[in-house]
């Protein structure tokens, strides 16, 4: 295949994500964009099962977003938040603030949820420090977790099932134990942070770990790990990078569960999907051992971009639209949808698991199959959809009408029993 010509010059150059760029496939080029579809150069249009990596909830190029975006753009793209201030930063902060559950009440922003995370893992070290003066510079995290892809961030995800085990050797070793899903592990947790006293936080991708193939666990999971960060006083942090702004059916893991962490890190769809930006939410307790007359109890962190202006009027128009068109009740229809169309499916002889929770089905087979193959046949079909592993999943748009939703949850019927 040839052409566009963009695609073979740029192919000379580029450096694709998780790609072997020798062997890897080549890329479907993309014209332009619409509601849940994505149109391809020649003309095709694909109905989106995991709108761009899970951030563009509202559907692609809403009008009202684009609306937001080219009058912030008239105005001023951006002015750094070093000494300078403008409304759309403030004003996010504000709306976050008072949307982020219990007293999540002090944002950070940065550019990228890798970033988020480092922000938070580094305000967790910061904190014993200013607090008790004590160095703990080490974190418990989860098999199955990820967390990004910074070194500080790898160092916390799974350390064998994530792409990062390469890395191993020069990352910080972090703790890792299995999620309390009973009171055997929950023991286990517990004996982990009597044990070990250097351990600044614990991190945790609540309810859902996305990139290990979406993994599911159960709130009472989630109770286990505040039950023992609170035996132990070590600040927990909700990685909602994914979760955040309605995946799962409330507005954040936190909500849902009625767990809450002392800081919460968010991405993906703070903007929608259409700029990229971050933030790190920190509870007023955590935020207070670094507000003092000693400047070096000062969090020392300030990317050049954080608080983009283009990005926070794109966040604050996507607020806006969670008010004023239904959301939450469309990732209802879907998680109805899901459990109507592919629940049936665990009862399927090749067939190992179906997990649904809101906006998310996943349908993990017994035997591994060809990935790109299977890619492959999805795009000659309409969909574009991307298995992980054993896993075939949805994440889409919560604006997706059912007939879309049809036409991508019976790609994956005809997948799974085919
Ligand atoms: C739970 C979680 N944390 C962190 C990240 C990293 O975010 P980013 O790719 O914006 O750096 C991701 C990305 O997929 C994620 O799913």
């Amino acid at each position: 295949m040839t052409g566009p010509t963009w695609l073979d010059e740029g192919l000379e150059h580029i450096w694709l994500p998780y790609a072997q760029m020798k062997t890897a496939p080549r890329p479907v080029a993309v014209r332009s964009t619409h509601g849940t579809r994505i149109v391809l150069h020649d003309g095709r249009e694909l109905v989106d099962g995991i709108c761009s990596w899970w951030a563009a909830v509202h559907g692609y190029n809403h009008p009202y977003l684009l609306d937001a975006m080219r009058r912030q753009l008239e105005l001023m793209p951006h002015v750094m938040l070093g000494g300078l201030a403008h409304e759309q930063a403030y004003t996010l902060a504000t709306r976050l603030a008072a949307l982020a559950p219990g007293d999540l009440s002090k944002v950070f922003f940065s550019e990228s949820g890798s970033v988020a995370v480092e922000v938070a893992l580094k305000i967790a070290v910061q904190w014993w420090r200013n607090t008790t003066g004590q160095v703990r510079s080490r974190f418990l995290a989860f098999r199955g977790g990820y967390h990004g892809d910074t070194f500080v961030t790898m160092s916390v995800c799974d350390p064998e099932d994530s792409m990062h085990s390469l890395f191993g050797p020069a990352l910080p070793t972090q703790y890792i134990a299995d999620l309390p899903v009973d009171d055997q592990s929950a023991a286990d947790l517990d004996r982990l942070l009597e044990t070990h006293r250097d351990i600044a936080a614990v991190i945790i991708e609540p309810l859902l770990q996305g990139a290990a193939g979406m993994r599911m666990h159960d709130i009472a999971t989630l109770q286990r790990v505040r039950a023992a960060c609170d035996q132990h006083g070590v600040p927990l942090i909700f990685d909602e990078i994914f979760t955040g702004f309605g995946r799962l059916g409330g507005m954040f893991a936190a909500t849902v569960s009625g767990v809450t962490p002392d800081i919460m890190t968010l991405g993906k769809a703070l903007t929608g999907g259409v700029t990229p930006l971050a933030a790190t939410i920190a509870s007023r307790r955590i935020y207070e051992a670094f507000h003092s007359d000693d400047a070096t109890k000062a969090l020392m962190h300030g990317p050049t971009y954080m608080g983009h202006a283009l990005g926070c009027a794109a966040a604050n128009a996507s607020l806006d639209l969670f008010q004023s068109e239904p959301r939450l009740e469309q990732v209802a229809e879907i998680e109805k949808h899901l459990n109507a169309v592919l629940g049936p499916l665990r009862d399927g002889p090749q067939v190992a698991d179906v997990r649904i929770r809101g906006s998310v089905g996943a349908v993990e087979m017994r035997q591994a199959f060809d990935v790109q193959a299977v890619r492959r046949r999805f795009i000659d079909e309409g969909v574009f959809i991307r298995p992980i592993g054993k896993t075939i999943y949805l994440a889409p748009s919560y604006t997706i009408d059912r007939d879309e939703l049809t036409t991508l949850t019976e790609a994956i019927v005809r997948t799974a029993v085919g």
